[in-house]
């Protein structure tokens, strides 16, 4: 595997892949790889003859009061964990190379990225926005992969990548769980050992609220309770739990067509999310 850090080395060793004809795949990470990457990487390489993984901490997606500072950085054991899976390049660019001196473009997508976390974390998508066109202009790629765990995030890439005729298929992959049930994110490393016993909470009650409606309680009814048992565990503030159309995300008060209900609290001073399908009567 080779770990790049500037762009005519990239674009190279980019060339140098594409040569043989066989399609390559992205999974754009912010590091602190678990399992949940580890998955998109597998997916990848059913995809792809080549993979391609990013890792970068990208500051225009986190907001002034948020974690940039503390995220987890562990690169050396990502790149292990990289060449282990048969990962052809790791892409970890500086933020100079990502943002020289002078760089003024941002990406935004409207619709979809307006309710949910885009209320929630003001800025957040338009950075993820930006960074991600620009990770897929500089590697490239025939495919690239995303966890479902993020749905919005998901939403707005499907969207852009329509949008800006982008050649690029993506690729949602079904979000991976530790054995009780909590979705698996780098953020997970922050909780105590009673928080991560809490947290279970939030999987828990999106699961029972989604059975609930599938069975014919009314969407009010099941979120108020979901509410009422975060609470209970000690999430606060509970930023939302919203059904929602599960492709454009519009805010749904009636299980008519297919829905995603999804949910973001914070525990101590862990923001988690979560979202589980919901399928119409
Ligand atoms: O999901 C993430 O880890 C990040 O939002 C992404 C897509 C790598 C962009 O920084």
């Amino acid at each position: 595997m080779q770990t790049l850090r500037d762009l005519s080395t990239l674009r190279s060793a980019i060339d140098a892949l594409k040569s043989d004809g066989r399609p390559v795949a992205l999974v754009p990470t912010m590091g602190a790889l678990h399992e949940g990457h580890m998955a998109l990487v597998e997916e990848a390489r059913r995809h792809a003859g080549h993979v391609v993984v990013s890792i970068f901490v990208n500051p225009r997606q986190f907001g002034a009061n948020e974690d940039l500072d503390s995220y987890p950085r562990r690169e050396a054991k990502d790149a292990q964990m990289l060449q282990t899976a048969g990962v052809d390049i790791l892409w970890a660019p500086t933020p100079e190379v990502m943002y020289p001196k002078g760089y003024a473009t941002n990406i935004s997508v409207s619709g979809v990225t307006e309710g949910l976390d885009g209320a929630a974390r003001p800025g957040h998508f338009d950075g993820v926005a930006t960074v991600v066109s620009k990770l897929l202009n500089q590697v490239q790629p025939h495919v690239a992969l995303f966890g479902e765990k993020d749905y919005q995030q998901l939403a707005m890439i499907r969207q852009m990548v329509r949008d800006l005729d982008m050649p690029i298929e993506i690729i949602g992959v079904p979000t991976q769980r530790a054995e009780d049930g909590l979705a698996l994110s780098s953020r997970n490393a922050y909780l105590s050992e009673d928080e991560r016993k809490a947290a279970l909470a939030l999987p828990r009650a999106l699961g029972e609220a989604a059975r609930q409606m599938e069975k014919g309680a009314t969407v009010d009814s099941a979120i108020a309770k979901a509410i009422t048992m975060l609470a209970a565990h000690g999430f606060d503030p509970i930023d939302y739990v919203s059904l929602c159309d599960a492709v454009t995300l519009e805010p749904m008060s009636v299980l008519d067509r297919p829905a995603r209900l999804l949910g973001a609290a914070k525990l101590g001073r862990t923001r988690l999310i979560d979202n589980i399908a919901v399928e119409p009567l």
